[in-house]
């Protein structure tokens, strides 16, 4: 994955962003170590942005798709409040068991209720409303799961989907699946009616989508 902004002004941009916890380091190692694509962790910058959002929005029930090896999960699990809750979805026994691992060790564990299983299926078993919704699964599937979480957005919820500049290639006329998806989905919440949205060039892209 390539950065939107350029890699030194990144990397500035992370030196000047709280560390939430030392063990992000430990866990963006492991991860490193572990899995074959450790680049989708969201890292410090976003993850401090989806702490900070949870804290100002004081959001109180978040639904996140893509749980990974935990670093966004644990990042908004530190900004909650001691009764505030995490869902976070996964079809990945292996991230997830690392995932779990740091929870716990975070302090925030007893927060976060992982779901292993496809996150179209989880949704379907869940009731809303939810403060936060943080999209960052398979992309071939995001309008899919944008249609299926707005009915159990909160009122002055917000639903946040990762990765909508695709490493810029959004702006390129043909591209693999995963690219033209992206793109389907950026077009698709850009003409939705009910919605208000900003896209932001955090990381490789934030859209922040809210009900009118
Ligand atoms: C970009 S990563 C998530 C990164 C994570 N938010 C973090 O900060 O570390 C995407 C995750 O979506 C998961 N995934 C892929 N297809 C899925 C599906 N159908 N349902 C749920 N999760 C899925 C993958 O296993 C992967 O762990």
């Amino acid at each position: 994955m390539a950065f939107i902004v350029n890699e030194q002004v990144e990397e500035y941009a992370a030196e000047h962003t709280t560390q939430l916890d030392e063990l992000f380091e430990r866990l963006a190692a492991e991860t490193r170590e572990k899995t074959t694509a450790p680049q989708m962790m969201v890292g410090r910058i976003e993850g401090g942005f989806l702490a900070a959002l949870v804290r100002l929005t004081g959001a109180n029930r978040i639904l996140e798709l893509g749980t990974f090896t935990g670093y966004s999960s644990i990042s908004m699990a530190s900004a909650l409040a001691d009764d505030g809750r995490i869902v976070t979805c996964d079809v990945d026994p292996e991230a997830t068991a690392i995932a779990r691992r740091y929870m716990d060790e975070s302090g925030h564990g007893d927060k976060i209720e992982i779901k292993l299983g496809p996150a179209l299926e989880t949704i379907a078993t869940l009731e809303g409303p939810f403060d936060i919704v943080f999209i960052d699964a398979d992309k071939p599937n995001y309008e899919a799961y944008y249609e299926a979480v707005l009915p159990l957005l909160a009122e002055n919820g917000v639903v946040i989907a990762d990765n909508v500049l695709w490493s810029g290639r959004v702006v390129e006329p043909d591209g693999d699946a995963s690219t033209e998806a992206i793109k389907a989905f950026n077009e698709h919440v850009r003409s939705d009616d009910r919605v208000v949205s900003v896209m932001l060039t955090v990381r490789d892209g934030m859209t922040l989508v809210q009900k009118r």
